[in-house]
């Protein structure tokens, strides 16, 4: 998990990070034809998906995040100057305003719901991993956080603003498409989605720029403006900033999605 990674690395921590990548590498090799097999050939756009319970983020699902998130602060967020950056580049964007109800998807230890609390009476945060909810919880006690795996378990409700910050590139291509149809659902008329990638890889099986190509365009956004913040995190590769509007109220005659309406959340098994 590069994006978060501290810039001074102990020798066990990249002991650690080298064990890590080549276990993801070999994961990620090995998803393409479980993937295939799995699918039985139905196409990634495929409108059926809409309604799967079986999404996935190989390698990267709860048990990863749950034994990252075993010792406090695993990203050491308050020395690491690509986080910062990106919090203070998320606040920027919110120009002052408030907001009715907000959504941050992958909450993690509430570092940026720390801030965000700061523009609304009304913060859920959600994350996969049990002990970063604890932890935010205590943080920001005026926010709800809950555990819950997106996008299968969305929360209820819908949302003036959504947040993403360096968490929609676990999704593989499926689940990617599917989750931001729900998360663009749940958004209100006129509202607003952030979503920031770092671009390296560090074996994750999606992308900054998978996430931006989706996202541009969708139906059910109003425009998509993207920023390129080059030379930020590790290896200087930099990363990229989506501000995804939502069309205004007189506009949503057509359903938001692309693929077809859930019927009830599934819950997601969050396959590594
Ligand atoms: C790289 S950290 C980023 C944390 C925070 N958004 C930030 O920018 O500081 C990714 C976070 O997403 C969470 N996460 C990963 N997959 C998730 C999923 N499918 N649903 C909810 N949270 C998820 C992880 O537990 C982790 O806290």
């Amino acid at each position: 998990m590069a994006a978060g990674s501290p810039d001074r690395t102990s020798p066990l921590d990249l002991a650690r990070r080298v064990v890590r990548s080549a276990l993801s590498g070999s994961v990620r090799a090995a998803a393409g034809p479980l993937r295939a097999l799995a699918r039985a050939g139905r196409a990634d756009t495929d409108p059926r998906w809409a309604g799967t319970a079986w999404l996935w983020q190989p390698g990267w699902g709860k048990g990863c995040h749950d034994r990252l998130y075993r010792r406090p602060n695993p990203y050491g967020i308050d020395a690491n100057d690509y986080e910062q950056q990106k919090y203070d580049r998320v606040v920027e964007a919110l120009a002052g305003r408030r907001f009715g109800r907000v959504l941050e998807v992958g909450c993690g230890e509430g570092d940026l719901s720390e801030r965000l609390a700061g523009h609304t009476d009304d913060l859920v945060g959600v994350d996969i991993s049990d002990a970063a909810v604890a932890r935010a919880r205590h943080r920001v006690p005026s926010a709800t956080f809950e555990t819950r795996t997106l996008p299968g378990a969305m929360p209820e409700g819908t949302f003036d603003l959504i947040v993403c910050t360096d968490v929609l590139y676990y999704w593989e291509p499926v689940t990617l498409r599917v989750g931001l149809d729900r998360l663009l659902e749940r958004l209100r008329p006129g509202g607003m989605l952030l979503a920031y990638h770092y671009r390296g890889d560090f074996g994750q099986i999606g992308t900054a720029d998978a996430v931006h190509a989706l996202l541009r365009g969708h139906p059910g956004t109003r425009g998509t403006v993207r920023e390129d913040c080059d030379g930020v995190g590790p290896g200087r590769v930099g990363a990229l900033f989506d501000v995804v509007t939502a069309p205004p109220a007189d506009a949503v005659a057509v359903p938001a999605q692309r693929s077809a309406p859930v019927e009830a959340p599934p819950t997601v098994a969050a396959a590594e």
